[in-house]
């Protein structure tokens, strides 16, 4: 089969498009043919080095696909099933082995590109709205980079549990999708803490920051006192050390780091979060938008057009 491996981390120049012999599944594991594979920021950060991953191996975080071969011990699981999966590496791949215990069951109505697109993203965005910050009617909450991947799914999501929503956009194009989402208000990186304080003073319930480095210093001050700040990651680069006192001058805020690790870990919590995620989509109240499909050899286009801010909504691999 073919994959995507990498022998190093480092810039796009190290994602290599090779042969492997086909994987056979162990214990607990199931072997799925990949019918799209989603491209992540954490994609960048395993390439990278920001998150450290084995070497070598083959990258790719989120697939969709039909499960071809059971290993040993599988049950409930059966040849022929529609599934997709997240945080699973070796994802960018024509097949791929996914423990059984991380399978999502895709619904009929939803397509296997809807759902290699919308998993990560749409399980991050569900936790971000529902657990980080409960995002209520009423709320006003600033999402950053509201036209990306996440952006886009986190604001469609903050306007159904009610909230007006302020988004930051680069580009007359990235705002009309963060617009066509459902952002009230669009605003660009310039002065945006000065521009949220006049939108929503005295500052918003929660701010959904996946920038980071960039935007950190502005996120605590576009907050009201006892306001939410989610950093939740760090496209433009880590958050330099800072004094935790900073928290308490802006207005005692809270400041969470969070990773969908943590809100997936027991197999409840992920079908119940992948259930809302799907029954939105199912019934249009969840627009999932992917923009550029690559074949899988254009893996390194993908990771240079997502890390140059060229794109909005979801990017995927097709094999
Ligand atoms: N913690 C979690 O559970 C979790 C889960 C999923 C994703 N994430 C995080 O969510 C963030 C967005 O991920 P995504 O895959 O949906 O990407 P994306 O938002 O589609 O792309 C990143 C966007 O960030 C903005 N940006 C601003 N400064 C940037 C910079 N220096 N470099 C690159 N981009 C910059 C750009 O939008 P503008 O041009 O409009 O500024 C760019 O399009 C990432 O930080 C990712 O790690 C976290």
């Amino acid at each position: 089969m073919r994959a995507i491996v990498i022998t190093a981390q480092g810039g796009p120049e190290v994602l290599d498009h090779r042969e492997l012999q086909d994987p056979v599944p162990g214990r607990g594991e199931v072997l799925v043919d990949v019918a799209a594979s989603g491209v992540n920021f954490v994609d960048i950060y395993h390439r990278s080095g920001v998150y450290p991953v084995p070497l070598p191996t083959s990258i790719g975080s989120e697939g969709a696909g039909t499960v071809t071969a059971l290993g040993p011990g599988v049950e409930g699981v059966a040849v022929g099933d529609r599934v997709a999966w997240v945080n699973v590496l070796g994802s960018y791949a024509e097949r791929a082995l996914v423990p059984a215990d991380r399978l999502v069951p895709i619904p009929e109505d939803v397509s296997f590109e809807v759902a290699a697109a919308s998993l990560l993203q749409g399980l991050a965005a569900h936790y971000l709205t529902h657990t980080t910050h409960e995002v209520k009617q009423g709320d006003t909450v600033l999402i950053h980079a509201a036209a990306g991947g996440m952006g886009l799914l986190l604001t469609q999501l903050a306007k159904l549990r009610g909230a007006r929503v302020i988004g930051t956009v680069s580009t007359p194009e990235k705002e009309k999708a963060a617009r066509e989402a459902g952002a009230d208000e669009v605003i660009g990186y310039e002065g945006f803490a000065e521009q949220v304080k006049r939108l929503a003073p005295p500052g918003v319930d929660a701010v959904y920051d996946g920038i980071g480095k960039a935007t950190f210093e502005g996120s605590l001050a576009s907050a009201r006192p006892r306001g939410v700040v989610a950093v939740y990651g760090v496209a433009s680069g880590p958050v330099p050390s800072f004094d935790s006192q900073a928290l308490t001058s802006r207005g005692s805020l809270f400041l969470a780091r969070p990773s969908l690790v943590h809100h997936i870990a027991e197999r409840d919590e992920l079908l119940s979060r992948a259930a809302d995620v799907f029954g939105w989509i199912g019934r249009g109240e969840l627009k999932v938008t992917v923009s550029r499909r690559y074949p899988l050899a254009e893996a390194r286009q993908a990771h240079e057009d997502l890390a140059a801010r060229r794109t909005t909504g979801k990017l995927l691999l097709i094999p």
